[in-house]
């Protein structure tokens, strides 16, 4: 059933044309400082909110990459947060010693699954790793972790769109809007309930 989604959405934080510009701009850093680099440079993908980033970032990037995928999951459905980081799809490459890896993030929350993910990859023997994420909430960070590369520094609200979504929908939107506090006011309803 056909459904309008920006009815949904209480205003829009960032407009395509502001992430665009970002975007190019992130992505000529990269070029920058990766450059000289030896080795590979391998684009991660944190599925599934970061697919949407990383296709506009590789494209505005002028260095060859190799592109790859990791699905983890901190998160339960809705707006909560288990705290835990489990590795649901993992990488399966042989040459990780030879990669410097850039781990593509849409969003940093408490910072749980960049942290863990960057520790996990150094453990595996990667020439190098880095993070680099679309938008960051520092206010919500639970363990100490700066990011290499940062979009937009953002407001603790509830934002979706451009990969990020709302149980499972929004992920399309092209631009990152806050989401209408009556779509998930059921949920938050229920959370107060069990505490
Ligand atoms: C989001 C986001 C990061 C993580 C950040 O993923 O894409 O992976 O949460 O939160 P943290 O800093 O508190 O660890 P999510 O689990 O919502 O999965 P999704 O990308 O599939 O939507």
């Amino acid at each position: 059933m056909w459904r309008d989604l920006k009815q949904d959405v209480e205003r829009i934080l960032l407009t395509e044309e502001q992430i665009k510009e970002r975007v190019a701009q992130l992505a000529a850093r990269i070029d920058e400082d990766y450059h000289n680099a030896e080795g590979k440079l391998v684009l991660l993908c944190i599925l599934k909110g970061s697919v949407v980033f990383m296709a506009d970032l590789m494209k505005a990037m002028r260095l060859p990459v190799d592109i790859d995928f990791m699905k983890v999951s901190s998160y339960g459905t809705g707006t909560r947060s288990s705290g835990s980081v489990q590795i649901l799809l993992d990488l399966h490459r042989t040459d990780l010693a030879d990669c410097n890896i850039i781990i593509v993030e849409d969003i940093i929350d408490s910072g749980r699954t960049l942290s863990h993910l960057s520790d996990y990859l150094k453990l595996k023997g990667v020439r190098s790793v880095r993070t680099c994420t679309l938008l960051d909430k520092p206010e919500r960070r639970e363990v100490i972790f700066t990011p290499d590369y940062i979009g937009f520094t953002i407001p603790d609200e509830f934002v979706v769109g451009y990969g990020l979504d709302y149980n499972e929908a929004y992920r399309e939107l092209p631009f990152v809007g806050v989401l209408r506090p009556s779509v998930y006011a059921k949920e938050l309803v229920e959370e107060r309930d069990e505490k």
